[in-house]
């Protein structure tokens, strides 16, 4: 059961039961209204007390039955609250930890609720491309007032029950409990307190009736919608938020209501939705290992030692910082140490000015941080992450060294990039505790972590930096080991294309210009000039010697030949004026590029914009089908997860692999068949993957590679 039913004394309490949230699915919404029924049907009950059981009084829909015929089955959420609303005995919600969308939806429903310290309450459909569906958009600000439940609404986030509780003239939680341990006997307390007065012949109150009003409804809500309209170009769930709170306060409630229902099931079947929903439950699916069972024992890792304090030492290091773990820098020279030092109490600076910390926060993380020169200070450290130089050699000595002195157990983690990590396993005897952690820059910043799963890690070593990946707050998404892991080697066949769009007739501002309406956060050619275009060029020399066969523009080098290195030598792809970071397109380098064209004897073409996105995005697409089929990747979804939170993906297109399949696999294919013939494109590149033209040929999708 994922609702049990117990009478305590004259009252009875239904338990949500469905762990690990008491998502609203089918089974529970139908035990619920059985113990509704059940109650009313017992003489000697005369009040019902709704409860959570564990984590959660409830987050809400059961993501397992989001769209499916099961979420609308009855009894469904809308005709559940309904039973609520018209028991004929006093039902009190009994609310604690969360209380999210649904659930909160369903406490409103109740006649009285009463919530336990700390409880976060929230109504986060927003985040999913939706608004409310089961009456909040309508029951929420008739507790709580017009203003503040927008701003519930259009932000989805949460707000505690005691700020709730302290809102003037609130008629959300008729009590706050004194905790959580006491909240059922506190329910019950109040369950009797009610079934008295209700005895003597006071009505039950339901939110329905409240009033609903603004003093200056048309002149707010056009202000809301002004403010957040701004904010939400691509998202059309915050307006429509604003409209279903409007209506509260314009229409009759059951009017108020169908309109919600209709925005929402509208809502639903839009690709925003669609998109944002499925990276819900990517998000999900990514920490799900298939032969990493959830029960693995995990390593303790209660301190850190980072090797090599520079870029990504230094940004690594403020992350376990941040959560209360210690860490020790070690570095080959102290002079780079103390840069690595430097940088991360600049960052704690900055937080500090900020207001996001205070000083003594700022530095308490400061005081767990040690810095070394020497091994023989970091032998007990549970976990050790390296960060020096991209080189084998080098990663080679620091490997042997750790294999030297490190406890037995610890954990060897590297940092690298595109070296191959059984490798770097191998300079060890211990290759089960190595395993590869692929931060992404600003690693302080970036919420991606690429774990890197070598053919001999073992299972306990593979869940335990998952683990302490979520703890760190990133999204940790499992990689095989393969040049550039999942991320890189697929920017490796974006970029390629963007170098050909390039000779055959762009520039570099066009092609950035049509990547960044299509959403991503940045093109090719200002990301490249961020990150430096002489990390693409070492990357390129290597290419020319390993796969020779491999066709790439030489447009780039020639830039780099040039000393153009992008924003840290003043000048990449575009110019910088000193000191600021503005991308001004740069005539030499249009001449450089018109100068190769001719070289080459290309005559340049017209390519147009929907082209630009199109063989970027689906460059990306049929790397990442081949790196899906060598099993690189366990699923579709963790390579839009990758994309998402690595390489500035637009959230509301979900990602290339989605992208694709909502484009439709079969178009996709035609599409790289056209770009095949193109007179200087690549054809060899346009091979569709082996796996594309299956799923083509059986019409199906990704999520049965
Ligand atoms: P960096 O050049 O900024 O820092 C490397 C640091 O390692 C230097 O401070 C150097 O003094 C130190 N070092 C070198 N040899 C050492 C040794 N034997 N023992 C101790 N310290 C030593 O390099 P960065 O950018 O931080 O890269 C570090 C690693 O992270 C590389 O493997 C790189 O591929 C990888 N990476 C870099 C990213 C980036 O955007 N910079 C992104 C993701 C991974």
């Amino acid at each position: 059961m994922t609702a049990h039913y117990q009478v305590h004394g004259d009252v009875a309490v239904i338990t949500l039961d469905n762990p690990p949230v008491n998502g609203l699915g089918l089974s529970t919404r139908q035990a619920i209204a059985q113990g509704l029924d059940r109650a009313n049907d017992d003489p000697a009950v005369r009040a019902i007390v709704l409860i959570g059981a564990g984590k959660a009084f409830s987050g809400g829909a059961d993501i397992k039955e989001f769209g499916s015929p099961k979420a609308y089955q009855d009894p469904n959420l809308l005709s559940l609250i309904l039973a609520l609303e018209h028991s004929a005995k006093p039902v009190v919600a009994a609310v604690h930890a969360v209380c999210m969308g649904g659930g909160l939806e369903l406490a409103l429903g109740a006649h009285y609720r009463i919530a336990a310290p700390g409880t976060k309450v929230a109504l986060p459909e927003v985040k999913l491309g939706l608004i409310p569906g089961a009456g909040g958009t309508q029951r929420l600000p008739r507790v709580i007032g017009v203003e503040a439940a927008l701003n519930m609404i259009v932000s989805g986030e949460p707000v505690p029950a005691e700020v709730l509780a302290g809102l003037p003239g609130q008629k959300l939680f008729d009590r706050l409990a004194g905790s959580a341990e006491t909240l059922l006997d506190e329910a019950l307390a109040l369950a009797r307190e009610v079934a008295e007065r209700h005895a003597r012949g006071e009505p039950l109150p339901r939110v329905r009736d409240l009033r609903c009003r603004h003093p200056h409804g048309d002149a707010y809500f056009q202000f809301a919608r002004n403010m957040v309209g701004a904010q939400s170009k691509h998202y059309p769930a915050p307006l429509k938020c604003i409209d279903a709170v409007q209506a509260a306060t314009t229409r009759r409630f059951d009017e108020g209501l169908a309109f919600e229902r209709e925005t929402f099931l509208n809502l639903m079947t839009t690709p925003v939705s669609i998109a944002l929903r499925h990276l819900f439950v990517a998000e999900r699916a990514a920490s799900k290992i298939a032969d990493v069972p959830e029960d693995t024992p995990l390593r303790p890792v209660r301190s850190v030692a980072i090797i090599g304090a520079g870029t990504m030492g230094s940004g690594i290091a403020i992350n376990f910082l941040n959560v209360g773990l210690p860490v020790t820098l070690l570095e080959a020279k102290d002079e780079a140490l103390q840069r690595g030092v430097a940088h991360i109490r600049s960052v704690y600076e900055g937080q500090v000015k900020k207001g996001k910390l205070t000083p003594e926060q700022a530095e308490q993380r400061l005081g767990a941080l040690r810095t070394t020169l020497s091994y023989e200070d970091i032998r007990d450290a549970d976990l050790v992450i390296e960060a020096v130089f991209e080189d084998m050699e080098v990663k080679r000595r620091v490997f042997e060294q750790l294999d030297a002195v490190m406890k037995p157990g610890a954990i060897l983690a590297t940092n690298t990039s595109t070296l191959d990590v059984n490798r770097i396993a191998a300079f060890t005897k211990r290759p089960q505790d190595v395993i590869g952690t692929h931060f992404f820059s600003p690693a302080n910043v970036m919420k991606l972590l690429e774990v890197v799963r070598g053919d001999a890690t073992a299972k306990d070593v593979l869940a335990t930096i998952m683990a302490l990946g979520k703890k760190i707050k990133k999204t940790c998404v499992v990689s095989g080991v393969c040049d550039g892991f999942i991320g890189n080697r697929m920017i490796e066949q974006y970029s390629r294309q963007a170098g050909f769009l390039l000779e055959e007739g762009c520039t570099p501002a066009q092609v950035d210009r049509a990547i960044e309406a299509f959403g991503f956060a940045m093109g090719p050619f200002r990301m490249s000039d961020l990150a430096g275009n002489d990390v693409g060029w070492y990357i390129r020399k290597r290419r020319y010697v390993e796969k020779p066969h491999l066709r790439y523009s030489k447009v780039a080098d020639r830039l780099c030949e040039m000393g153009r290195f992008g924003q840290k030598t003043g000048a990449g792809w575009y110019d910088y004026q000193p000191g600021k970071r503005d991308a001004i397109p740069s005539p030499v380098v249009e001449q450089m590029i018109a100068d190769y064209r001719q070289e080459l004897g290309i005559t340049p073409r017209a390519i147009s914009d929907e082209e630009i996105v199109q063989r970027l995005v689906f460059a990306l697409v049929n790397e990442g089908a081949h790196i899906l089929e060598e099993k690189i990747a366990a699923r579709a979804s963790d390579i839009d997860l990758v994309y998402l939170t690595g390489y500035g993906f637009p959230a509301w297109r979900g990602g290339p692999m989605h992208y694709a399949e909502q484009f439709g696999l079969f178009n996709v294919m035609q599409a790289m068949k056209r770009f095949a013939k193109n007179p200087h494109d690549d054809a060899a590149f346009w091979q569709p993957a082996p796996l594309i033209q299956r799923l083509v040929a059986e019409g199906k999708g990704f999520a049965a590679a």
